[in-house]
């Protein structure tokens, strides 16, 4: 594209598209944005020419890398045949196979998939499912339906998921829309803490109490904030003692993220509900699942008002679906978690050497996924953060930080040169900023 038809696009952009998470005035006085014009693997093509490498895959979601060519070619196969149909009444065969393919990944006991579009209606799906559930015991339980969720937690963008999340730049606004949810003690900042919150909301409350909503192991949008497996452990077994339900929320964290394919593989954990969007559709296009157990799934067995009476249009949606059952393929013909090893120690080695520098705060990683605070961490609206993405940009990455966190979350099969290139960048960028002006 030429400079002036990437200009003239650019300014149209600015005249009707209403950006995410974007000041508006300052975007349309003074932004260049990136033009993208194609992606392959972990690299961005901009219209003028630039090739910039993923760090973040796309919001965490194209873990396979851009376009993968069996994902295209899927989709292409399956647009030719069918594109959409209502799932009410009807069902077809990229439903149902995805469904069977991804039951048989997911921890031992969730067997029961329903569709929606994204990470927010996944969790918003598991929340409803958790108010009902309780609503048709056989024992009543009319106030049941409340949620303890942690602080620093991210669980999207619905009301009932904002209501879970913990983030103040996303929740300041909103207050007083907000359902009423017992945020609990981030294990990130103090494991033990946490965990006595937790037993004593449900040693007391646990009748007040549907579900308890984690990010198992990262919390992602909070600041990448990571915490030990077992208190996953823990979690399951205190919420089982009280029967309180686990919901765990699997949109950033599966799909291998971590090195193993769900978070909760790392503590050998089955919850009663799993939230997976993101990488689950390769990040190709919006498709969620969240899965049950048998007892949750019976419980709306019956009369026709047991029925769990929620659905978007577009659920299950084939096109989603076929891709989402050819990433399972994928995953397994091209050996993906076992590639992550090697990239993971990268990644480590990397977030070692900054640890080493002084400014840098908590540097942490786990599998895919490395983060340093360049100040205490968690403030939003920081802009040191700012400043390593505009260094990185300039040396070709693509690295948006979360307020004072800077993190790397690249393709899970990110080709290992570039993940070099990445994590040079990354470092560099970092050290540039904090010698113009330490940090804390
Ligand atoms: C853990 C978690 N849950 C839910 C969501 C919401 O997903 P979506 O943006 O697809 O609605 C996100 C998004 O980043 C997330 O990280």
């Amino acid at each position: 594209m030429d400079p002036q038809q990437r200009a003239a696009l650019i300014l149209r952009d600015k005249d009707k598209v209403w950006h995410p998470y974007t000041q508006m005035s300052s975007y349309r006085q003074g932004a260049d944005p990136l033009l993208i014009v194609s992606a392959q693997g972990a690299r961005l093509h901009e219209a003028d020419g630039r090739t910039i490498i993923d760090g973040n895959s796309s919001w965490w979601t194209s873990l396979l890398g851009h376009n993968h060519p069996r994902l295209v070619a899927t989709l292409a196969q399956q647009a030719s045949r069918l594109c959409h149909v209502a799932l009410g009444g009807m069902t077809h065969e990229p439903a149902v196979e995805f469904a069977e393919a991804f039951a048989a990944v997911c921890p031992p006991g969730l067997s029961h998939v329903f569709f929606s579009d994204n990470g927010s209606t996944a969790v918003e799906a598991a929340l409803k499912m958790a108010t009902q559930f309780w609503q048709q015991q056989s024992q009543n339980f009319p106030q049941k339906h409340e949620f303890l969720a942690l602080k620093s937690a991210f669980h999207g963008e619905t009301l009932g998921a904002t209501a879970l999340g913990d983030v103040g730049a996303f929740q300041v606004p909103l207050a007083g829309a907000r359902r009423a949810t017992t945020h609990l003690t981030s294990p990130a900042d103090d494991w033990e803490r946490s965990l006595h919150e937790l037993e004593q909301q449900l040693r007391t409350r646990a009748d007040h109490i549907a579900a308890l909503v984690i990010e198992p192991l990262i919390q992602g949008a909070g600041g990448m904030k990571m915490y030990e497996p077992s208190y996953l452990k823990e979690a399951r077994l205190l919420t089982s003692h009280h029967d309180v339900l686990l919901i765990v929320d699997e949109v950033f964290t599966g799909y291998g993220r971590t090195g193993q394919f769900w978070a909760c593989d790392h503590a050998a954990i089955t919850p009663d509900i799993l939230c997976s969007a993101k990488g689950l559709s390769g990040g190709i296009l919006p498709f969620a699942a969240t899965v049950t157990t048998d007892r949750v799934f019976e419980a709306f067995l019956g009369e026709r008002s047991r029925a769990f009476m929620y659905g978007h249009t577009f659920c299950g949606n084939p096109l989603g679906a076929a891709v989402a059952r050819e990433v399972l393929r994928v995953y397994q013909d091209e050996q993906i978690l076992l590639g992550t090893v090697e990239r993971a120690q990268l990644i480590s080695a990397s977030i070692a050497r900054l640890a080493e520098r002084p400014h840098v705060h908590n540097a942490r990683s786990l599998g895919m996924c490395g983060a340093v605070n360049l100040g205490q961490g968690g403030d939003y609206l920081s802009d040191v953060g700012w400043r390593v993405y505009q260094k990185a940009l300039s040396r070709g990455a693509y690295l948006r930080p979360l307020g004072d966190v800077v993190y790397v979350a690249p393709p899970l099969n990110i080709p290992i040169s570039d993940l070099h290139e990445l994590l040079s960048v990354f470092e560099s960028s970092v050290a540039e900023v904090l010698d113009e002006q330490p940090g804390d």
